[in-house]
């Protein structure tokens, strides 16, 4: 899978989680309206799964240098074949512990949020990763994505903990994390190499603590 993420999409999840069922929660259909207020606009903001016909608007959303900077290591042009095969990736991903959305303005694509569910111990924790396009900077979208993901996850699913790690430059994205309620739980140093550079990683967590 073309992993410029951290997480992926989602289903259905069967989970017994203190003696209670917990099932499917994020269906096929999810469509996760962000309150206006939020984005302090009239235009319907949302989340929703991905569509195969979603690649040249995501194609427009993330191939900027200021996005993919912050990143994994992905390809910079990005064309629209990359998107296709990310797209495709993600609908074939395993809906257990691949949690990922599109984040839609008026309907169109203009980035994507995800959570990937770890394995072995870690099995109950999800690492979040998400962008916006460059014109949508600086209106509480990413911000409203981010609360409305977390709170879809610990209402659905067993996930009790749920964490980012912004490369340490990244002031913008540790503030979005900061205001959807993240706490920071230290430097992680030297942690990646991203363009050629030795760079620090910070990490930020939200529990679910019921
Ligand atoms: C990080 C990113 C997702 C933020 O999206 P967004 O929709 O603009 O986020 P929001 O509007 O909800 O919040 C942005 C906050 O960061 C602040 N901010 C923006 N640029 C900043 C900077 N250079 N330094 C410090 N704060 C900054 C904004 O002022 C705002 O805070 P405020 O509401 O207190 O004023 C977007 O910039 C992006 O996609 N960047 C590239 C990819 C990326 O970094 N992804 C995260 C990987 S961990």
């Amino acid at each position: 899978m073309n992993n410029h993420w951290i997480c992926d999409g989602v289903s259905h999840i069967l989970e017994r989680v203190g003696g209670a069922m917990k099932s499917e929660t994020i269906d096929e259909n999810v469509y996760l309206k962000l309150d206006r207020r939020e984005t302090g606009d009239d235009t319907e903001v949302a989340l929703r799964l991905f569509k195969k016909d979603d690649a040249a608007d995501l194609t427009a959303a993330i191939n900027n240098k200021k996005v993919i900077d912050n990143l994994r290591e992905i390809p910079f042009p990005y064309t629209e074949r990359d998107a296709n095969e990310f797209i495709e990736a993600v609908l074939a991903a395993d809906k257990e512990t691949h949690y990922v959305f599109a984040i839609t303005y008026g309907g169109k694509v203009i980035g994507c949020i995800s959570a990937l569910r770890m394995d072995n111990v870690h099995r109950q924790t999800a690492e979040l990763g998400y962008y916006v396009a460059e014109p949508y900077w600086n209106r509480g979208i990413a911000t409203g994505a981010v609360q409305k993901m977390c709170a879809c996850i610990f209402d659905n699913t067993d996930i009790i903990r749920i964490f980012a790690a912004p490369y340490g430059y990244n002031d913008a994205s540790c503030r979005v994390l900061e205001k959807a309620g993240f706490l920071f739980e230290g430097v992680m140093r030297r942690n990646a190499v991203k363009n050629g550079k030795v760079i620090d990683m910070k990490l930020y967590a939200i529990i679910q603590d019921k």
